[in-house]
């Protein structure tokens, strides 16, 4: 598409959201880099938490944790460029070796991803031997390594209940943890944080957890929920399950980003507060015109806001930045990725 025709996609869709004058930069920004993807022969897959003229001009495929690591496993273009964070980008890499995957900054990292190691998980494994490993797929390529299955916040139920093991060790998300641990009816604990557990087969727990946390997710709470509640009684209150237990709770729906966005799309309610990062409630607001979102703004994801679409041209452009992992963990990592992939 050459610029005008972006600029007059950009302006239908986001005309409330994005001022006149930067929505003609961004689609001349937009149309360089839909050039550059076709002489390239690459695709661009965009986490739902892209800025909005981003996200409605350049990708191929838009969606989840999830969605997108089924996109990385489908293409066959040479160069996969991901508009994401870099766990994600890794685990495009992971089912890629041959392909050369970019991501557009030199460091888009996540507080998840950041809080746990693979000696930790080692470590974790010593302490209960035999305990099948799940690893959010918020994490690096060498803690997926030492995993027996990773799961998204799409398939974290799915995933854990076709383990068919009266105990599971979920890392490193305390807050998803514990989301799941509720709805599987399984008794969490978490060894970083009570006396060291011996495993002795006479637990009284089916879960272990760890300590980490998403630095957005955990920003939000129940008094601010039931702040919202009393100036818009009318309000639907949707929460990613990074969010603590109490606050999913509270809240009126959880799910993936992109369960959320089914959510709104499919319900009816004038208004909805939107518990996560605040760029995914411009995008919903931009293809739902007739629903307000609620947004909590000051709470961003530093690491997702580093892909603009100067650097998504740049990576194109100068090939930049490439994603490597070692074959040696990459083979391990892809084992527990792709028993994720085969469940639902
Ligand atoms: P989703 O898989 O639900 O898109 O979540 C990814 C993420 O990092 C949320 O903070
Ligand atoms: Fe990581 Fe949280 Fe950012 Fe998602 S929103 S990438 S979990 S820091």
């Amino acid at each position: 598409m050459i610029a005008e025709a972006v600029y007059q996609d950009l302006k239908t869709k986001l005309a409330d959201v994005v001022p006149e004058f930067e929505l003609h930069y961004k689609a001349e920004l937009a149309a360089e880099i839909n050039q550059l993807k076709r002489e390239r022969n690459a695709v661009i897959l965009g986490h739902n938490y892209m800025e909005p003229a981003l996200f409605h001009s350049i990708p191929d495929f838009t969606g989840d944790s999830l969605a997108l690591s089924r996109q990385a496993a489908a293409t066959d273009k040479d160069i996969i460029v991901f508009c994401g964070v870099e766990f994600m980008a890794e685990t495009a890499k992971i089912l890629n070796p041959n392909k050369t995957v970019l991501l557009p900054a030199e460091k888009a990292g996540c507080s998840l991803a950041a809080s746990i190691t693979a000696e930790d998980v080692r470590q974790l494994k010593a302490q209960f031997p035999g305990v099948p490993v799940v690893t959010y797929i918020n994490t690096y390529a060498d803690v997926k390594a030492e995993s027996d299955v990773c799961c998204t916040s799409g398939n974290a139920v799915a995933v854990v209940e076709s383990l068919k093991s009266d105990t599971v060790i979920f890392l490193p998300d305390e807050f998803l943890a514990g989301n799941v641990a509720k709805e599987t009816g399984k008794h969490i604990i978490f060894p970083t944080k009570t006396p060291p557990v011996k495993f002795n087969g006479q637990m009284d727990y089916q879960m272990i957890g760890w300590h980490g946390r998403c630095e957005v997710h955990d920003k939000f709470n129940v008094p601010d929920i039931e702040a919202v509640r009393r100036q818009f009684p009318d309000v639907v209150i949707v929460a990613h399950p990074e969010c603590s237990p109490e606050v999913v709770e509270a809240s009126d729906f959880s799910g993936s980003t992109t369960a959320m966005i089914r959510f709104v799309e499919e319900t009816s309610a004038p208004r909805y507060l939107l518990l996560t990062e605040c760029a995914m409630g411009d995008n919903i607001a931009a293809s739902n015109p007739d629903k307000e979102m609620l947004r909590l703004c000051s709470v961003r994801c530093p690491h997702m806001n580093q892909i603009t679409l100067e650097e998504t041209r740049d990576a194109l452009k100068f090939t930049q930045y490439v994603i490597d992992v070692p074959e040696y963990i990459r083979v391990r990592a892809l084992q527990a990725v792709e028993r994720m992939l085969a469940i639902g």
